[in-house]
């Protein structure tokens, strides 16, 4: 069960910071699951409703019941919402993809008919969408997946190929003439470590956001998924460095899926496992809010409930569980949880 005391939403609000939390609907009906929503998070994010793969399963045919349980359960504890994801190379059905490779027209044109039916169709609920997720390509060496097709700086997805660079300004574009007052978020991951590929893609992910700023595309944030590895190191200085690169060009910065991926050689107890943990979300998180980071959301609350227990992809393969987010798998509240309320409580100039 969720503890009593004031939950990280309250005390991060106290600090001008919101903090919120993915989302799954199926699990909603558990009153455990629910609590803790209710009892950490101001603001949610669907962890697969909003992807186009459930909002548009068929062409032409949306569907926003699973993404409506979340909303309804947002309104009801007056919990915030964001929208996560509208152009990310995965979680497409298979008809868009066919679709996409018919040509830019029809890509254009498929790309427009998802926004008209989904930005007014969420809003106002959604005021922050993830407009493109996950473009840039990730370099030599990095470990999160062996190696990604690229051409140039950016992943080679159906999206690249059918329009070429400029679909990312597109979708910028196409999100902002449905919805003028909108945040719109370019949403990535492993930009946070001290390692060579790291600075790599945080070099890539800069040459984006200037080409698209020099553009006058209408873009506002830089989503920093977090998705952190203790495998990799952490030193705050290029981390902040590039955050103040991100900051100079007028851009917002939010963390949006934060949760640890433990070293594959484990320390030797659970004390020593989620104070590592702690610590390295300690540098983090306090490196992002002294750079004016004021959104942080962690992708899941509860080690039981998160994508790193589930997918095959991110699970440990050594029959552990991850410890990598607030909640341990009893709901009780780890060294991470009091590592974020420190973080969320420091004063900052
Ligand atoms: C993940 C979900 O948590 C999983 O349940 C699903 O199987 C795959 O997607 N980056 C993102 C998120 O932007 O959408 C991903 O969510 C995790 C990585």
């Amino acid at each position: 069960m969720a503890q009593g005391g004031v939950g990280l939403g309250t005390i991060a609000r106290a600090n001008g910071i919101t903090f919120g939390t993915a989302v799954n609907s199926g699990k909603l009906g558990d009153a455990a699951y629910a609590a803790q929503l209710v009892a950490e998070a101001q603001l949610l994010v669907p962890e697969w409703e909003a992807k186009w793969a459930a909002l548009q399963p068929r062409p032409g045919s949306f569907d926003f019941g699973p993404l409506g349980i979340i909303a309804s359960f947002a309104q009801a504890h007056g919990k915030q919402l964001r929208g996560h994801a509208l152009v990310w190379h995965a979680a497409m059905p298979p008809w868009l993809a066919e679709g996409l490779a018919e040509g830019a027209a029809r890509a254009r044109s498929l790309l427009a008919a998802h926004m008209d039916g989904v930005l007014p169709a969420t809003r106002p609920a959604i005021r922050d969408w993830d407009v493109v997720n996950e473009a840039i390509a990730n370099p030599e060496g990095s470990p999160f997946t062996a190696r990604t097709p690229s051409q140039g700086d950016l992943r080679d997805t159906p999206w690249l190929r059918a329009l070429g660079p400029g679909y990312i300004e597109e979708a910028f574009r196409l999100a902002r003439e449905r919805d003028r007052t909108l945040r719109l978020t370019y949403n990535d991951y492993g930009l946070e470590g001290d390692s060579p590929w790291a600075e790599e893609k945080r070099q890539r992910t800069l040459r984006l956001l200037r080409r698209l700023v020099g553009a006058q595309c209408p873009l506002d944030a830089l989503g920093l998924q977090a998705h952190l590895l203790m495998d990799e190191p952490f030193r705050p200085e290029p981390f902040a460095a590039f955050l103040r690169s991100v900051r100079e060009l007028g851009l917002a910065v939010l963390v949006t899926e934060l949760d640890v991926r433990e070293a594959q050689q484990l320390p030797p107890d659970l004390p020593s496992r989620d104070a590592a943990v702690a610590e390295r979300v300690r540098q983090v998180i306090g490196t992002a809010l002294d750079a004016g980071c004021r959104t942080v959301l962690t992708w899941g609350l509860s080690d039981k409930d998160s994508w790193l227990a589930q997918d095959r992809d991110v699970m440990r393969k050594d029959g552990q569980v991850h410890r990598g987010l607030p909640l341990d798998e009893a709901g009780g509240r780890k060294p991470m949880w009091q590592a974020l309320a420190t973080a969320f409580g420091t004063r900052r100039g």
